[in-house]
């Protein structure tokens, strides 16, 4: 029923240049972040933090889409002008963080599943009716000492598969998370097998559930060495892992792969999808570009730090990293561009 504008939408989301602000944080995560800045964890400092992101000028070129959490849609700015509109006005779409978290996988006591499948139908209607195009869903897969477990993939895939179909149902383009987690001291080659043998996966259920791919949007991690790891590697190797891992497991009628941060320094998220871009120019069948949460707000936050006074300032922080990561979409980002005066 709603397939034009899916696949519509969906184009837009990974035009070129262009990539997804995660601000989506759930009330625990948002707080969590505020506290280690000595910002209060209050309704209003979340929603000014939101305010200070959505009205930095210029953002539109950078951002085709935000996602936001189910209190940050129902907010204003403090003139009462809903968020949804504001980021309406600004060229951008609304989205929505559909899952309700990672929790404990029964009897695995080291791995999670993600929850929220229960009234999805109905929560679908009210956020489509609120304004939102496009929705989000996040897996947690660990790797670890025997893990993760073939059960857990399953079962994490297969939910993912349900929600993207209740989105497209719905009028959502389902942005389909499977984040393998670089937590750990594991090699860049255990990272590969991991995002394999957990995409092919996904992609299965996904075939089993219906999904039309052309009306999806694959956020994937990067394949990538532990944080922990005594073998870094070079961005060219992490871009060279993470396409060829792609390239095996994603199908080309995928019209793009916005990748998460994970935790990565906010150079190197845009270093390495810069490199990917870069050494792949014109040779793949999807769009690589971004959908950063912290590696796009971090330093915005900390300018902020909650204080009114500030707002311009965090407002220059993130249109920074926002045109570094649009320049890295179209391959064309240069460290130096870090040292221009923003
Ligand atoms: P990070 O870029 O901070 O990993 O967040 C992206 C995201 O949306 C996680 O679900």
């Amino acid at each position: 029923m709603y397939t034009e504008e899916l696949k519509a939408t969906a184009k837009a989301m990974v035009a070129p240049g262009k990539g997804i602000l995660a601000a989506d944080e759930s009330y625990g995560t948002a707080n969590k972040r505020f506290q280690k800045l000595g910002i209060p964890t209050t309704e209003e400092m979340r929603r000014a933090y939101r305010e200070m992101l959505f009205t930095a000028s210029g953002i539109g070129n950078f951002f085709s889409g935000v996602i936001l959490f189910d209190e940050t849609i129902r907010q204003s700015t403090k003139d009462g002008v809903p968020f949804t509109k504001v980021l309406m006005d600004a060229g951008i779409i609304p989205g929505i963080k559909l899952d309700a978290g990672a929790k404990p996988l029964a009897k695995s006591p080291n791995e999670v599943v993600t929850e929220g499948l229960d009234g999805l139908r109905d929560r679908i209607k009210e956020y489509y009716d609120m304004g939102a195009r496009f929705a989000k869903w996040r897996a947690v897969i660990t790797i670890g000492d025997g893990i993760p477990s073939r059960r857990c993939i399953e079962v994490n895939a297969h939910a993912l598969a349900r929600y993207a179909a209740l989105c497209q149902e719905g009028g959502l383009v389902p942005i389909v998370e499977p984040e393998v987690l670089m937590d750990g001291d594991h090699t860049l080659e255990r990272s590969y097998e991991v995002h394999q043998e957990t995409l092919k996966t996904v992609f299965y259920e996904l075939h089993r559930q219906g999904i039309d791919l052309d009306q999806m949007i694959l956020k994937p991690s990067m394949v990538i060495p532990g944080e922990n790891s005594p073998n870094q590697v070079s961005a060219e190797e992490v871009a060279r892992a993470t396409v060829k891992c792609l390239l095996d497991c994603v199908p080309a009628s995928v019209p793009g792969c916005a990748f998460l941060s994970g935790g990565q320094s906010d150079e190197d998220a845009t270093a390495h999808l810069n490199a990917m871009n870069q050494l792949f120019k014109g040779q793949l069948p999807w769009h690589l570009t971004f959908s950063y949460g912290r590696a796009l707000q971090q330093a915005a936050m900390q300018t902020w730090g909650g204080r009114d006074e500030n707002v311009a300032a965090a407002q220059k922080a993130l249109y920074h990293r926002a045109k570094c990561n649009s320049a890295a979409a179209l391959g064309e980002y240069s460290r130096d561009m870090e040292a221009i005066a923003v």
